[in-house]
């Protein structure tokens, strides 16, 4: 007999997908489950007498979803279902096991089974203990080959194991190697799928009407939501691109945040037309003056003119043992730094200036090779006691945007206006940046801001 079933495009790079774990995720209904069913009908065939395992988080949703569709699309010439057991058996010996894990503990349930194939649907309303629990139940000494291959839209209680397992660490699309296996992601957007466009033209306006939160993980299928999101104007389909090759002459920027525990660089370009370009990036821990100014240089290639390296005011503070400061020493060793501001509010205002929409397109990019500046930007959280900030917990997350605020607060003051800008009252970091400074520093803070009041 001949099995005639369509599949999307997405749906075979799914199937095709050879890497030891597998998700397919994003926008609901772009075809995910049902590219698991089928990805497991063929799997089944292929590998006489193989084991599979398809999970959902509760009975209800097995049954309604996963269980209903391969009931409707695996021949019954070839397979059956047991319905009290939820196993399905098919001709060649191969089995297909229809499971659920309400509670966390489960997973032992299948403590001593072994499977080719684990399939979740919904990954991420799984805990990552379950997930990796059940890694540990592939194994088998027949040949085939063993992988977990998940799908999901974005936002369960899992969301953010899944992001940090499969969408962070790779340009989507990309296999990566983690723990000496192989993993991808697959994005899955709605229009994939033209089966359902075509067949329900509505439902793209049902899912418009949802709240904020909701249609970012439906409709669009966002990977950056959550609750409390401080830069929620951020989107990876607007401010990420591909690298290209900057033309040399764009204005180009470092700026950095510097501490011994981290040391976070941007390197920008700013266009014609005023866009910043993020074009590359360095983030690294522990690194003493000496070393952080060499990393910078070493990074920084021959021929490739910086118009100004970007530091904030704390540098310009003196160690009490040595009477130096940071930004001398730095200039010791052969990086010379201009000075930015350390007001949080202006400059995070600032970052979302530039992240927001102008004439269509917003005036800030990211090369999608800028792991660390993808990975804090959206993470960031609302500082629940001083909502126009953002959050400095937890800590690591805070360098690279950081640096990109001592940017931002540089380039959205016009020149001309930086010693022009008159206040009189002084906020807290302004005040903070005041102490820190030398003679020179606080006359510059002077101009800067008006006489202190
Ligand atoms: N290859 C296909 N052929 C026919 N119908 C499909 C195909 N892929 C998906 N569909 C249909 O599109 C709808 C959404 O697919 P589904 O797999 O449930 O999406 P998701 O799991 O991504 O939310 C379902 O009604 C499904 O039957
Ligand atoms: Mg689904």
């Amino acid at each position: 007999m001949t099995l005639s079933i369509k599949v999307t495009k997405k749906q075979k790079t799914f199937i095709d997908a050879a890497e030891a774990e597998v998700l397919f995720g994003g926008a609901a209904g772009g075809g995910k489950s049902y590219g698991q069913v089928v990805d497991a009908l063929l799997f089944a065939l292929r590998y006489p007498g193989s084991k599979q395992l398809i999970l959902r988080r509760s009975f209800a949703e097995l049954d309604k979803s996963l269980i209903r569709a391969a009931l409707s699309l695996y021949p019954r010439e070839i397979w059956s279902f047991n319905s009290s057991s939820h196993v399905g058996r098919f001709i060649n010996g191969s089995i297909i096991d229809f499971g659920y894990c309400a509670t966390e503990s489960d997973v032992y349930q299948y403590q001593s089974a072994e499977y080719d194939c684990i399939r979740f649907d919904e990954l991420t309303h799984f805990t990552e203990a379950q997930y990796v629990y059940l890694l540990s139940r592939l194994r088998g000494a027949n040949g085939y080959p063993k992988q977990v291959k998940s799908t999901t839209n974005p936002g369960g209680i899992g969301h953010t194991w899944v992001k940090e397992r499969f969408v962070d660490p790779a340009p989507r699309g990309s296999a990566f190697a983690a723990l000496g296996m192989t993993r991808i992601f697959i994005p899955s957007l709605l229009d994939d799928n033209a089966f359902l466009t075509a067949s329900d033209p509505n439902y793209r306006t049902r899912l418009l009407a949802l709240p904020e939160r909701e249609r970012k993980a439906l409709l669009d299928g966002d990977w950056d939501i959550f609750e409390g999101q401080y830069f929620s104007e951020f989107s990876r389909e607007r401010h990420i691109i591909e690298p290209f090759e900057i033309p040399s002459s764009w204005r180009r920027y470092r700026t950095l945040d510097y501490g011994l525990d981290r040391l976070a660089v941007l390197w920008i370009a700013l266009s014609p037309e005023g866009r910043a370009y993020v074009y590359r990036e360095y983030c690294e821990s522990d690194l003493p003056i000496s070393r952080a100014a060499a990393a910078i240089l070493e990074r920084t290639p021959k021929g490739e003119e910086i118009y100004a390296t970007l530091a904030p005011p704390d540098l310009w503070s003196r160690s009490q043992e040595t009477g130096k400061t940071k930004a001398s020493l730095f200039s010791e060793f052969g990086v010379n730094f201009t000075r930015t501001s350390n007001d949080r509010e202006c400059g995070w205002l600032a970052v979302k200036e530039l992240l927001c929409p102008r004439g269509g397109a917003p005036s800030l990019y990211i090369f999608s090779t800028c792991f660390e500046l993808i990975r804090c930007l959206p993470a960031l959280t609302v500082d629940k006691l001083k909502p126009t900030d953002c959050s400095t917990e937890p800590h690591e997350l805070t360098h690279a945007p950081d640096a990109l605020r001592g940017f931002a607060i540089y380039h959205t003051r016009p020149s001309e206006e930086r010693g022009a800008v008159r206040r009189t009252h002084w906020s807290p970091d302004m005040w903070e940046d005041y102490r820190a400074a030398d003679e020179a520093g606080r006359i510059y803070l002077k101009q800067k801001y008006g006489e202190p009041t």
